[in-house]
């Protein structure tokens, strides 16, 4: 129960709080006694997780937003700073995905990608953090992934988004130490969201793949419940952890990766080679079927 209510009095502002791992986030915060904010592009589906929240007894509103633009970061933050009095944490969780090898990838493909999932999180640094600065305490939270640990192939512009929300997490985890100020990167595994195929703003780009194919071809995964990761991961983020990767079985990849980086790429080889024939497997079979 003291758990379940540590976070009384605290302020939360999860960025695509809609759906997944964010809707999760932000409703194991309000269990523990947050205010939460979940703000996404996706308001009406945000408003739902709020009043469902809320009639379980929490303090969640939804507010819309999207991350690409810093304007609307920084006066969703000063708002809920007029609202609260405070901001405990900020996740930068907004996210999306695009399928396929880089060998077909457009301009849009680089572009899109980069712009929520780095672009988004620098946006809320740039909105939160000097807020944080100013109260001499906060947490900024940012959502990475096992892919910003070890090379995943078939999604390069999201490994290197999350490569670089790693990178520029751990940085200022260094820096931000003199503020009083919290840093995390939180790496999930595989999560069962919608982001497995794209999400509603990614793709997965494999022309004849549909998102369900793609979905059967991860759950040889096991991907965790959104809700199960939730715990996990603020259990993480409490715990001041620098980088939580959860499911935990996952930090087996991010291990092999320092032990042995030659071995790693040797192993994420033999991963693209299976992928490539589920892949060319599902589509055939869909070409019968059709
Ligand atoms: N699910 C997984 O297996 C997994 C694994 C590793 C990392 N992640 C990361 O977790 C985060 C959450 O993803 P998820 O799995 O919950 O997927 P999801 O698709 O369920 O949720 C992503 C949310 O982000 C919102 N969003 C997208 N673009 C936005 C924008 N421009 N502005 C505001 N909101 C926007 C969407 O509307 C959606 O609600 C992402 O950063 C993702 O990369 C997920």
């Amino acid at each position: 129960m003291a758990k379940a209510r540590a976070l009384e009095g605290r302020v939360a502002v999860v960025t695509g709080g809609a759906s997944g791992i964010g809707a999760a986030l932000g409703r194991e915060l309000a269990r523990r006694g947050a205010d939460v904010v979940l703000a996404d592009r996706q308001l009406s589906l945000a408003e739902a997780v709020a009043r469902e929240a809320c009639a379980a007894g929490g303090r969640v509103r939804a507010a819309e937003l999207d991350v690409r633009d810093a304007a609307a970061v920084k006066a969703l933050v000063d708002e809920t700073l007029r609202r609260t009095g405070r901001l405990d944490f900020f996740f930068g969780n907004a996210g999306i995905s695009v399928g396929g090898e880089m060998d077909g990838y457009s301009a849009a493909d680089w572009d899109d990608v980069f712009d929520v999932n780095l672009r988004g999180v620098t946006n809320g640094i740039l909105a939160a953090y000097p807020v944080m600065v100013r109260q001499g305490h906060g947490h900024l939270v940012h959502t990475g992934s096992i892919a910003g640990l070890v090379a995943t192939p078939a999604q390069g512009s999201y490994t290197a988004s999350k490569h670089a929300v790693v990178g520029l997490s751990k940085a200022l985890r260094i820096e931000a130490a003199r503020h009083g100020v919290r840093v995390s990167a939180l790496c999930p595994g595989a999560v069962r969201t919608s982001i497995l195929s794209g999400g509603r703003f990614g793709r997965l780009n494999v022309p004849g793949l549909r998102d369900e194919d793609m979905v059967a071809i991860i759950g040889v995964l096991r991907p965790m419940a959104p809700e199960r990761f939730a715990r996990q991961a603020i259990d993480g983020v409490l715990a001041n952890q620098a980088i939580i990767v959860v499911p935990r079985w996952w930090r087996l990849f991010w291990y092999l990766e320092r032990l042995s980086p030659s071995l790693s790429l040797g192993l994420w080889r033999l991963s693209l080679a299976e992928l490539r024939r589920q892949v060319a497997k599902a589509v055939a079979s869909r070409r019968e079927a059709g």
